[in-house]
Protein backbone atom coordinates (compact mmCIF):
# COMPACT_ATOMS: atom_id res chain seq x y z
CA UNK A 1 0.00 0.00 0.00
CA UNK A 2 1.36 3.14 -0.95
CA UNK A 3 2.01 4.71 2.75
CA UNK A 4 -0.06 8.12 3.52
CA UNK A 5 1.03 9.64 6.57
CA UNK A 6 0.29 13.55 7.89
CA UNK A 7 4.08 14.20 7.34
CA UNK A 8 3.84 12.51 3.67
CA UNK A 9 2.02 15.47 2.09
CA UNK A 10 4.42 17.82 3.39
CA UNK A 11 7.28 16.21 1.62
CA UNK A 12 7.87 17.04 -2.14
CA UNK A 13 7.83 14.79 -5.27
CA UNK A 14 11.03 13.63 -6.40
CA UNK A 15 10.84 14.24 -10.34
CA UNK A 16 14.12 12.24 -11.54
CA UNK A 17 15.22 12.31 -15.40
CA UNK A 18 17.59 10.36 -16.61
CA UNK A 19 20.34 10.30 -19.50
CA UNK A 20 20.05 12.96 -22.42
CA UNK A 21 16.78 14.26 -21.31
CA UNK A 22 19.09 17.39 -20.33
CA UNK A 23 18.84 17.93 -24.09
CA UNK A 24 15.37 18.05 -24.75
CA UNK A 25 14.60 20.63 -26.65
CA UNK A 26 16.98 20.35 -29.02
CA UNK A 27 17.38 16.61 -29.14
CA UNK A 28 14.88 15.06 -31.67
CA UNK A 29 12.14 17.55 -31.57
CA UNK A 30 9.83 15.92 -33.78
CA UNK A 31 9.59 12.76 -31.14
CA UNK A 32 10.10 14.72 -27.59
CA UNK A 33 9.24 18.57 -28.65
CA UNK A 34 10.49 21.66 -28.28
CA UNK A 35 10.02 21.95 -24.46
CA UNK A 36 13.26 22.18 -22.37
CA UNK A 37 13.52 20.40 -19.16
CA UNK A 38 13.87 23.60 -17.83
CA UNK A 39 10.83 24.71 -18.98
CA UNK A 40 8.91 21.37 -18.06
CA UNK A 41 10.58 22.20 -14.24
CA UNK A 42 9.04 25.49 -14.08
CA UNK A 43 5.21 23.71 -15.60
CA UNK A 44 6.23 21.05 -12.80
CA UNK A 45 6.70 23.28 -10.14
CA UNK A 46 3.53 25.53 -10.66
CA UNK A 47 1.43 22.31 -11.36
CA UNK A 48 2.28 21.10 -7.87
CA UNK A 49 1.76 24.32 -6.24
CA UNK A 50 -1.69 24.12 -7.27
CA UNK A 51 -2.07 20.73 -5.32
CA UNK A 52 -0.37 22.34 -2.51
CA UNK A 53 2.46 20.16 -3.09
CA UNK A 54 6.51 21.16 -3.92
CA UNK A 55 8.68 19.27 -6.14
CA UNK A 56 12.87 18.91 -6.23
CA UNK A 57 13.80 18.34 -9.98
CA UNK A 58 16.91 16.63 -10.69
CA UNK A 59 18.19 14.70 -14.02
CA UNK A 60 21.46 12.78 -14.14
CA UNK A 61 23.20 11.06 -17.45
CA UNK A 62 24.83 8.59 -14.39
CA UNK A 63 22.70 5.12 -13.55
CA UNK A 64 24.43 5.37 -9.85
CA UNK A 65 23.48 9.04 -9.49
CA UNK A 66 19.69 7.81 -10.34
CA UNK A 67 19.94 5.30 -7.87
CA UNK A 68 21.14 7.59 -5.50
CA UNK A 69 18.65 10.00 -5.69
CA UNK A 70 15.97 6.78 -5.09
CA UNK A 71 17.51 6.11 -2.38
CA UNK A 72 17.19 9.53 -1.04
CA UNK A 73 13.64 9.65 -2.15
CA UNK A 74 12.78 6.65 0.70
CA UNK A 75 12.69 9.65 3.15
CA UNK A 76 13.10 12.95 1.81
CA UNK A 77 9.88 12.32 -0.80
CA UNK A 78 5.68 11.86 -0.74
CA UNK A 79 5.68 10.91 -4.08
CA UNK A 80 8.19 9.82 -6.81
CA UNK A 81 8.22 10.49 -10.63
CA UNK A 82 11.10 8.98 -13.03
CA UNK A 83 11.52 9.31 -16.38
CA UNK A 84 14.14 6.93 -16.62
CA UNK A 85 14.78 7.62 -20.66
CA UNK A 86 17.10 4.74 -21.80
CA UNK A 87 18.02 3.21 -18.37
CA UNK A 88 13.93 2.23 -18.53
CA UNK A 89 14.88 -0.45 -20.83
CA UNK A 90 18.11 -1.43 -19.73
CA UNK A 91 18.66 -1.23 -15.52
CA UNK A 92 17.38 -3.62 -12.76
CA UNK A 93 19.28 -1.24 -10.67
CA UNK A 94 16.81 1.17 -10.75
CA UNK A 95 13.79 -0.68 -10.72
CA UNK A 96 15.56 -2.40 -7.52
CA UNK A 97 15.58 1.07 -6.08
CA UNK A 98 11.86 1.65 -6.96
CA UNK A 99 10.52 -1.46 -5.81
CA UNK A 100 12.72 -0.28 -1.90
CA UNK A 101 10.26 2.50 -2.06
CA UNK A 102 7.37 2.41 0.02
CA UNK A 103 5.69 5.60 -1.44
CA UNK A 104 3.99 5.91 -4.69
CA UNK A 105 6.10 6.07 -7.97
CA UNK A 106 4.60 7.66 -11.78
CA UNK A 107 6.43 6.77 -14.28
CA UNK A 108 6.81 9.03 -17.39
CA UNK A 109 7.70 9.10 -21.06
CA UNK A 110 7.27 11.94 -23.06
CA UNK A 111 6.56 9.31 -26.01
CA UNK A 112 4.54 6.38 -26.63
CA UNK A 113 7.30 3.70 -26.34
CA UNK A 114 5.22 0.75 -27.33
CA UNK A 115 4.65 2.78 -31.15
CA UNK A 116 8.27 3.39 -31.45
CA UNK A 117 11.39 0.68 -31.80
CA UNK A 118 10.95 -2.97 -30.04
CA UNK A 119 14.16 -2.39 -27.78
CA UNK A 120 11.81 0.26 -26.42
CA UNK A 121 8.56 -1.84 -25.71
CA UNK A 122 10.24 -2.91 -22.05
CA UNK A 123 10.75 -1.16 -19.35
CA UNK A 124 12.13 -2.61 -16.07
CA UNK A 125 11.10 0.93 -14.37
CA UNK A 126 7.22 -0.20 -15.11
CA UNK A 127 7.09 -3.36 -12.69
CA UNK A 128 8.10 -1.09 -9.69
CA UNK A 129 5.82 1.97 -10.87
CA UNK A 130 2.27 2.92 -9.27
CA UNK A 131 1.36 4.03 -13.05
CA UNK A 132 2.88 4.59 -16.18
CA UNK A 133 2.14 8.33 -18.14
CA UNK A 134 3.13 8.29 -21.77
CA UNK A 135 2.84 9.91 -25.45
CA UNK A 136 1.72 12.86 -23.82
CA UNK A 137 5.11 15.08 -24.05
CA UNK A 138 5.83 17.83 -21.98
CA UNK A 139 2.30 17.70 -20.23
CA UNK A 140 2.31 14.25 -19.34
CA UNK A 141 4.91 15.29 -16.11
CA UNK A 142 1.92 17.56 -15.50
CA UNK A 143 -1.20 14.73 -15.71
CA UNK A 144 1.79 12.75 -13.33
CA UNK A 145 1.37 15.47 -11.06
CA UNK A 146 -2.59 15.82 -10.92
CA UNK A 147 -2.53 11.78 -10.84
CA UNK A 148 0.07 12.32 -7.16
CA UNK A 149 -1.57 14.46 -5.99
CA UNK A 150 -5.24 12.75 -6.12
CA UNK A 151 -3.56 9.46 -4.95
CA UNK A 152 -1.97 11.34 -1.77
CA UNK A 153 -5.10 13.23 -1.57
CA UNK A 154 -6.60 12.36 1.97
CA UNK A 155 -9.87 11.93 0.60
CA UNK A 156 -8.51 9.73 -1.68
CA UNK A 157 -8.89 5.64 -1.05
CA UNK A 158 -5.41 3.84 -0.59
CA UNK A 159 -4.13 2.60 -3.67
CA UNK A 160 -1.56 -0.33 -3.68
CA UNK A 161 1.99 0.92 -4.93
C1 LIG B 1 11.89 8.43 -23.28
C2 LIG B 1 11.77 7.19 -24.18
C3 LIG B 1 13.04 6.36 -24.13
O1 LIG B 1 12.93 5.24 -24.99
C4 LIG B 1 14.23 7.18 -24.58
O2 LIG B 1 15.43 6.43 -24.43
C5 LIG B 1 14.33 8.50 -23.92
C6 LIG B 1 13.11 9.26 -23.64
C7 LIG B 1 10.66 9.35 -23.43
O3 LIG B 1 10.49 10.22 -22.57
O4 LIG B 1 9.88 9.22 -24.38
O5 LIG B 1 15.43 9.01 -23.68
O6 LIG B 1 11.96 8.03 -21.93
Amino acid sequence: MAKKTKQSKTLPIYILNGPNLNLLGHREPEVYGYTTLAEIEAMCAAQAKRHGLSIVFRQSNREGEIVDHLQEARTSACAVMINPAGYGHTSIAILDSIQALKVPVIEVHLSNIHRRESYRHNSYVSKGATGIVMGLGAQGYLRAVDAIAEILAPSSKNRSK
